[in-house]
């Protein structure tokens, strides 16, 4: 008997391992529009300086095609995901994205993170005529390389400005330094519109220094800003310098508020951070903190899968996936010229960070939600939420009126004529004023 159910489930499990080989042989010599899985694929980093940001896109794919798959897939076809690590090395992206094109013949690509990264592997895409979405590249060159690049995120411009309005408008400052990684472009722009913004605002950028993602140390650059007393930093960089950064600025006894954007985002930020991330913001894509409950059910899900809170990459990527899906489907099939049309004209697609509409440039137009850091629970705190200009209406992703205790959104997003947004700002939580009285 015994050898009986050993013979059986010897065969059985023989059975299975050919028809799974049976359907990878077919979506392998599926290249083109034809009706077999779908193969899309992921580029990013999983083993270099910016490992987090691909391990979370991968994540964030991975639970989007579960979902799919599972509900029969698009017009019945299954999604594939090919991932490839990049190191967060913008040759190596080009490489891959390259053998994902020519070798395993995928019909989309998602990735990359780091805006130089995608703007290395887009012109690749381009060419082959392949639609590729970047989930989270902000600078706006990346989608400037063609018609087969689009984003679901906002562009650096919106979240330089964000970010220059909080240090003037909200935080009252009048003079800031900058300190940015120079082989970044997204760091490199992020500098230019801070600059530009805060100066407009009567405010003054009173120091910009310059690091590389190789620097040992920082002191020697933020000692010179030290000498200059700005009443904040910004510092537009990913957390593996940020959170150093942070550290060694304490330490030098500066204590006034650093600010910076969705490249601090990692879980690995406290690490290197801890408590010297005290005082300090972010502009970023989305809160997990946001009780709307298509963004509970997203972060429960999530959860459950990976056993850890998704970031805002996770999130981006899992609505750049199921943004994909949706044009498939609207597309009729994966023909790239035909695919790349309805990518294009995607609307008011309900994600997870927000309501997703591509305007003429292919960049998403969505708000952005400013948080403040709290080392002590490893956690972004929820602030306010930050509207582009003419989109006054509130998305069920970004507002809600119900406090949960830790926050509470305005829902009445008010219009101001003079300024390029509005902002939903917290009515609880907030210790904003004695924050930055504390540091004058
Ligand atoms: N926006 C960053 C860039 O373009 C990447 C990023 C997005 C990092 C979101 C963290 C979170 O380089």
């Amino acid at each position: 008997m015994k050898n009986f159910f050993l013979a059986f489930s010897l065969i059985f499990s023989i059975l299975l391992s050919s028809a799974c080989v049976d359907k990878s042989a077919n979506s392998t010599t599926n290249s083109g529009s034809g009706d077999g899985d779908i193969k899309v694929g992921v580029y990013g980093d999983t083993s270099g300086a910016t490992s987090s940001f691909g391990q979370s896109t991968k994540n964030g794919i991975q639970l989007a095609f579960d979902e799919i798959n599972a509900a029969g897939g698009v017009n019945g076809r299954k999604l594939i995901m090919l991932f490839e690590d990049d190191q967060g090395r913008p040759e190596q992206a080009k490489t891959v994205v390259s053998k994902l094109i020519n070798q395993d013949r995928v019909q989309a690509l998602l990735g990359e993170v780091a805006s130089t990264n995608s703007l290395a592997a887009a012109p690749v895409a381009q060419d082959a005529k392949i639609p590729m979405i970047t989930p989270s590249s902000t600078n706006p060159k990346v989608t400037e390389v063609g018609d087969y690049i689009s984003r679901v995120c906002f562009i650096d411009p919106f979240q330089g400005l964000v970010m220059a309005k909080f240090a003037g408008n909200t935080l009252k400052a009048k003079t800031a330094a900058i300190i940015g990684d120079v082989n970044s472009d997204y760091s490199k722009g992020l500098t230019a519109v801070f600059e530009q913004e805060f100066t407009k605002l009567g405010g003054r950028v009173v120091a910009k220094e310059a690091y590389t993602q190789t620097d040992p140390d920082f002191k020697g650059q933020l000692t010179k800003i030290r000498n200059l007393n700005p009443e904040v930093i910004y510092i537009p960089g990913y957390y593996g310098q940020v959170g150093i950064i942070a550290k060694q600025a304490r330490e030098l006894g500066m204590n006034m508020p650093l600010l910076g954007g969705d490249g601090w985002d990692s879980p690995d930020l406290w690490k290197l951070g801890g408590e010297s991330l005290k005082n300090a913001y972010i502009s970023n894509h989305y809160s997990a903190d946001n009780p709307a409950p298509e963004i509970q059910n997203f972060v429960k899900a999530y959860r459950a899968k990976f056993n850890t809170a998704p970031d805002s990459l996770a999130a981006l990527a899992y609505d750049a996936a199921k943004v994909l899906a949706d044009a498939i489907k609207r597309a009729g099939g994966t023909d790239g010229a035909k695919l790349k049309d309805a990518i294009n004209a995607t609307k008011e697609f309900k994600g997870v960070t927000g309501s997703i509409t591509l305007d003429a440039n292919r960049n998403a137009v969505k708000p952005a939600v400013v948080l403040e850091l709290n080392p002590t629970d490893s956690k972004f705190t929820f602030k306010e939420t930050i509207n582009p200009e003419g989109m006054s209406a509130p998305t069920a992703a970004n507002t809600n009126t119900m406090s949960n205790g830790n926050m509470m959104m305005n829902a009445n997003a008010m219009s101001n004529g003079n300024m390029m947004m509005n902002s939903n700002t917290t009515n609880s939580n907030s210790n904003m004023n004695s924050t930055m009285n504390a540091n004058r």
